[in-house]
């Protein structure tokens, strides 16, 4: 199916292209949790969303996995390739390209755009000297590296001595360009920490960067000089191109930047933010092309306050988790505990806690005690109220009324734990005004409509939330609104996808008086502490 569409507005989003060189780890499934909350968002307000997400699989360490794996590289990357996807499905993370950077189709764009930026004048034939991080596939200056050379980031790997002929791209070309950027678009790098950072790295002076290597094949040959391997940052940044070109058509570069170029979202993590928003932005200005939306640098994340490595024993495996205690659940931690932009901590026994606390407790035991009311007393549909009937006093409404604004706002931004904590607002006010009416003896008095008000205002309450909290937890919340009696899924993307369907069920009041109710079940079973 063809993404373009002349009707509605688009939002496209990335993931980065994930290293093959080992399965996904926590860190590749937080961003791209992320990113599908994103895009379900604007899905759910009638954007036209196109997600990306896909694989770097060229350089040396892939290459070098490969064979110390015993597979020939490609043989290798399917492989992995395929575990990301296969995670991506656990997940439930809706992407809508998957781009590899082995493919036929990625090629094409690849020469392309390399002959753009030699016409311009930017790529030049130099000497390297230096120190190279494999495992970063970046050269270190020596000022960066540990004792011995090693990497800050890869502590137990050397980084190797390197004197070589390379090709170069001028990136000192760009400096005052650059920087009239970061001044024109305050928001394109975000959060302002990782916007500082870039701007005092830019501040000191960019220098050429190489983007050939020699010795090494598992990658693009240089257009103009074969014996050159294109370097695998040059060549997986434009993964994100490639991934635009719809699935019919010529692969090539004007095709692929016709379908929705530039990209209004970058999500990456703070360690590869140089390359996205230094060298990518000049890499595009040099082809003649405008530069994406915006770069969001997210934080990294440790386990019992814990760096995670291999090395270190303590990875946490997505595969894992998910299998024991399903996508939601972990979805809903990542995003609601973790300030998105800072660093944070995943703890089992605190994310038992919190899932418990939140979505069985608030959430759960609030929706399933109202519906066995209203079985009870109001025959198994929604009371017979009108939702201007209820007064603006009432503080399910008071907050309710302003709330989809408020959580659209914070969605924009990507503050995902803002977003839950308003929704969570709104459930905890549910629980005490429950308490504090206390229909089951409003009843035993007699007063119906009593009765039926508050329960509706508290139904009314539950189903805003679910409807809001959709793109985090969508399976959780698809649950609810079906006991609500509303045959809507939140996992199929051409039910929600409108905006008329979004005015309607991001605003208080919308509950249909006498809509039969489903039966009541736990949307969330707690779960044990290990
Ligand atoms: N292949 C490059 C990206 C190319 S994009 C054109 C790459 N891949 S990666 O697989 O190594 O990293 C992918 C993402 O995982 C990065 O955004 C990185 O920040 C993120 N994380 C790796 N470890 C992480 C944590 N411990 N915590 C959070 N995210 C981390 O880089």
């Amino acid at each position: 199916m063809s993404h373009t569409n002349t009707n509605r507005k688009t939002f496209s989003l990335t993931t980065p292209l994930y290293y093959v060189n080992d399965l996904p780890h926590i860190g590749s499934a937080y961003t791209t949790m992320a990113a599908d909350a994103v895009a379900r968002f604007e899905r759910l307000r009638g954007k036209s969303v196109l997600l990306i997400t896909g694989t770097d699989e060229h350089g040396q360490k892939i290459q070098r996995t490969a064979e110390s794996n015993g597979l020939n590289p490609q043989e290798h990357c399917d492989k992995i390739a395929a575990g990301f996807e296969a995670l991506w499905q656990k997940l439930n993370i809706q992407y809508d390209r998957f781009s590899r950077t082995t493919s036929f189709r990625h090629a094409g764009i690849v020469k392309e755009f390399f002959l753009r930026v030699w016409d311009n004048g930017d790529i030049y034939l130099g000497q390297q000297k230096g120190w190279y991080c494999v495992s970063c596939e970046e050269f270190k200056e020596e000022r960066e590296l540990l004792e011995g050379h090693r990497c800050s980031l890869h502590p137990n790997k050397e980084a190797e001595w390197r004197d070589e002929q390379n090709y170069f791209f001028a990136l000192s070309n760009y400096q005052n360009k650059l920087e009239a950027l970061y001044q024109e678009r305050p928001d394109f790098i975000q959060p302002a920490s990782r916007r500082n950072e870039v701007l005092s790295f830019v501040e000191r002076g960019l220098q050429d960067f190489s983007i050939s290597r020699v010795n090494m094949n598992w990658g693009f040959p240089v257009p103009v000089d074969p014996n050159h391997t294109i370097y695998v940052w040059f060549d997986a940044l434009l993964g994100y191109v490639t991934a635009l070109l719809d699935p019919d058509s010529e692969p090539t570069l004007e095709n692929a930047l016709k379908t929705g170029w530039p990209i209004n979202l970058h999500l990456i993590g703070k360690d590869i933010l140089r390359f996205h928003a230094v060298y990518w932005p000049a890499m595009l200005m040099s082809a003649g092309l405008p530069v994406p939306g915006r770069v969001f640098g997210h934080g990294f994340l440790t386990k019992d306050g814990q760096k995670m490595g291999k090395s270190l024993g303590n990875t946490l495996d997505p595969v894992e988790l998910v299998n024991r205690y399903g996508a939601d659940a972990i979805r809903y931690y990542f995003l609601k505990e973790i300030e998105f932009g800072k660093d944070g901590d995943f703890s089992e026994s605190r994310f038992v806690d919190i899932v418990n606390a939140d979505l069985a407790n608030d959430l759960g035991n609030l929706l399933n005690r109202t519906l066995k009311m209203v079985q009870k007393y109001c025959d198994a549909r929604v009371p017979n109220v009108r939702s201007e009937d209820i007064p603006s006093t009432n503080p399910l409404k008071e907050i309710g009324l302003g709330l989809s604004d408020r959580v659209a706002r914070s969605y924009e931004a990507l503050a995902f734990s803002d977003a839950c904590r308003e929704l969570l607002t709104l459930v905890r006010a549910s629980n005490k005004f429950i308490d504090e009416q206390a229909p089951w003896s409003l009843y035993k008095q007699g007063q119906l409509p009593a009765v039926e008000q508050v329960l509706y205002a508290v139904l009314e309450s539950v189903r805003l939330t679910a409807y809001l909290l959709s793109p985090i937890i969508p399976s959780i919340t698809t649950d609810i609104y079906q006991q609500l009696g509303f045959s809507l899924d939140f996992n199929d993307k051409t039910l929600i996808n409108d905006s008329v369907t979004y005015e309607t069920h991001a605003t208080w009041g919308t509950l249909p008086a006498q809509q039969n109710l489903g039966n009541p079940k736990p949307v969330f079973v707690r779960l044990e502490q290990a």
